[in-house]
């Protein structure tokens, strides 16, 4: 049977599409559905030529989480990736999909983690602490913020030099490595 899965995505949407692409190539596995709760995030302009379905909602519409709910279950999603997606997952989801929602926070938590803690705040944090290392930490999504079980962790330099965009950048680098293969080797697990 093919293990489904939906990319949960709220910005630009770089690792959902490196994470589609590495999964064109199994035929055990697929990405199947992109869902984003932003209409005007860059992710929309990049699925869009795609030829899986992006779902969008509002934020109303997680909470409610009955819509997408439905959307979910037609699709048969077995597995969601939380890719740069911004919102908190309602309890409803996490009961229905436990140790099946990953997420990615480009820090090392337990550090640098929680509500309002995404994007350029944690390197900006990061680089104010004068950390000598950053990474990026893969876990099961709970229902708090960042705490759910670490899966697996990167780590890189932090140089004198850096700012929050260099630090960003090889942040994104670390990910576009690890985040499909972690995700393939979870699905290959269970
Ligand atoms: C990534 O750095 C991810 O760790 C974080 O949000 C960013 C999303 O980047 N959660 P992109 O939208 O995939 O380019």
């Amino acid at each position: 049977m093919v293990k489904n899965i939906a990319i949960f995505a709220s910005g630009s949407g770089s690792n959902a599409v490196n994470i589609y692409n590495y999964f064109k190539n199994f035929s055990d596995m697929a990405v199947v559905l992109f869902v984003t709760n932003n209409e005007n995030a860059y992710v929309v302009k990049r699925v869009e030529n795609l030829d899986i379905p992006l779902f969008v909602f509002t934020k109303n519409g997680l909470e409610n989480f009955s819509e997408l709910q439905i959307v979910l279950e037609k699709s048969k999603i077995d597995f969601v990736v939380l890719a740069g997606f911004l919102l908190k997952i309602p309890e409803k989801m996490v009961e229905l999909y436990p140790d099946k929602i990953i997420n990615i926070h480009p820090a090392l938590l337990p550090k640098y983690g929680g509500k309002g803690m995404y994007g350029g705040r944690v390197h900006k944090a990061v680089l104010e602490n004068k950390e000598s290392e950053s990474g990026i930490t893969i876990h099961f999504v709970n229902n708090n913020y960042d705490e759910g079980k670490i899966i697996f962790q990167s780590k890189c330099a932090v140089e004198k030099e850096d700012t929050p965009e260099s630090l960003a950048n090889k942040i994104h680098a670390l990910e576009k490595e690890y985040f499909p293969k972690i995700i393939a080797s979870i699905i290959q697990e269970k």
